[in-house]
């Protein structure tokens, strides 16, 4: 029998009780014995809840039992989630988290004192939800140097442009309707100006290479400033647009980047639409590979701690592998990677010989939107772009393409 304690009775702790309960015969049969709570750690009361007996208010508790093996901590934030989780390590127990938060920015520390005293710090349903992308990362994927991670991370952004999109409707309006339905936060803040996927990313792009990589050093963007005629001329190029965290390796040099940008049809991405995610991985020997499906919600997210509950019950007296060292990894200065453009500038009578000569011979894209002017650049680096966009006058906006 494995005994766990749960910290945080919120939306994901509630749905791994659930989903110990509801699937206790099939997890019993794969962890190789039960699996049973034994305290569920929240300040609150939840009375007539199935967890009302269980309750406790001091994590000490959970901490100086020698009866728990494997915790689970979906407290969410990194204080005291850090503090707890800690010393649940420190004290010879196994963490399971759903934290991103808590895994961008303790992710090094916290696998190397798992991997001191023996046992695991595992932390599937901090990326993805319930979309397995850690282990095949972790386990996989071994076998491949990673070129390239591209994911739309952010299930609340990703319902809010898809509506854009399909209603031809504006950010605020969409923002309004998500927030209405439960998919947005009342402080949306932190899914739609992008640092959701910064961490994200950053948590995907420490695994693929191994150091630790510190989401402040992102360039990050959110979908504050998409419109609804941006819209337009994406489904003109047959594309549409999407927030991607994205890193890659060139020339042995890793960038990363959280930034709307133009996916054209055809890319695995494209289709994926509402709350779902979709993480492309691209490695050199596999090629192209796409991880897809529920990023957020109560039982996908659940389900894959509890995955992470058995595999720590499977893995007693043993430590898994993980290469994420503390070391950092210097990103290169996302002004030296190149993109191209979609740009949109105020027209003015000479626009298009003051475009043509800062970007060269350029193909205006019309729509019929008066009093502008919109093209694609070639692939040329951030930092070539502001210098020639500099020279224009009144830039619109600016989306990359991917
Ligand atoms: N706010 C996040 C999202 C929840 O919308 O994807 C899952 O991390």
């Amino acid at each position: 029998m494995s005994k766990v304690a749960v910290m945080g009775y919120g939306t994901i702790g509630s749905g791994v009780v659930e989903v110990l309960a509801s699937n206790s015969g099939v997890i019993a049969e794969r962890t190789g014995e039960a699996v049973e709570i034994k305290y569920v750690l929240d300040l609150r009361d939840f009375p007539g809840s199935p967890v009302e007996n269980l309750l406790i208010k001091d994590y000490k508790k959970i901490v100086d039992d020698p009866e728990i093996e494997i915790v689970v901590e979906t407290m969410g934030g990194v204080n005291p989630a850090y503090m707890f989780v800690k010393e649940c390590l420190e004290n010879g127990k196994s963490v399971c988290t759903s934290n991103k938060e808590l895994v961008a920015s303790h992710g090094a520390e916290l696998i190397a004192i798992a991997k001191d005293k023996n046992v695991n710090f595992l932390f599937e349903a901090s990326v993805g939800g319930g979309i397995p992308i850690i282990r095949p990362i972790n386990q996989s994927l071994t076998a491949e140097v990673i070129e390239e991670i591209t994911g739309i991370l952010n299930g609340t952004t990703n319902f809010i442009l898809t509506k854009m999109r399909d209603a031809g409707a504006d950010f605020e309006d969409v923002l309004k309707e998500a927030q209405e339905l439960g998919y947005a936060e009342r402080n949306p803040e932190a899914d739609v100006e992008g640092y959701d996927a910064c961490r994200k990313i950053a948590i995907l792009t420490s695994l693929a290479y191994g150091k630790q990589v510190d989401y402040n050093d992102i360039y990050t963007e959110g979908i504050t400033k998409i419109t609804a005629a941006d819209f337009k001329y994406a489904k003109k190029m047959n594309s549409t647009i999407k927030l991607v965290g994205r890193s890659k390796m060139e020339d042995g040099k890793v960038s990363a980047m959280v930034s709307p940008v133009l996916v054209k049809q055809g890319h695995p991405l494209y289709t994926v639409d509402d709350v779902f995610n979709g993480i492309f991985v691209k490695g050199n020997m596999l090629g192209d590979s796409m991880f897809y499906g529920k990023g957020a919600g109560k039982l996908p997210t659940a389900s894959a701690v509890v995955a992470d509950v058995i595999e720590a019950a499977r893995n007693k007296g043993s430590n898994i592998k993980v290469l994420w060292d503390s070391e950092k990894l210097a990103l290169q200065d996302y002004k030296d990677v190149k993109n191209k453009f979609f740009v949109r500038v105020k027209e003015t009578p000479s626009i298009v010989d003051e475009v043509n000569a800062n970007f060269g011979q350029i193909v205006p894209l019309d729509i019929g939107i008066e009093g502008e002017c919109a093209f694609l650049t070639d692939s040329i680096t951030e930092r070539e772009f502001e210098s020639k966009i500099a020279n224009v006058p009144e830039l619109i906006t600016r989306i990359r393409v991917m």
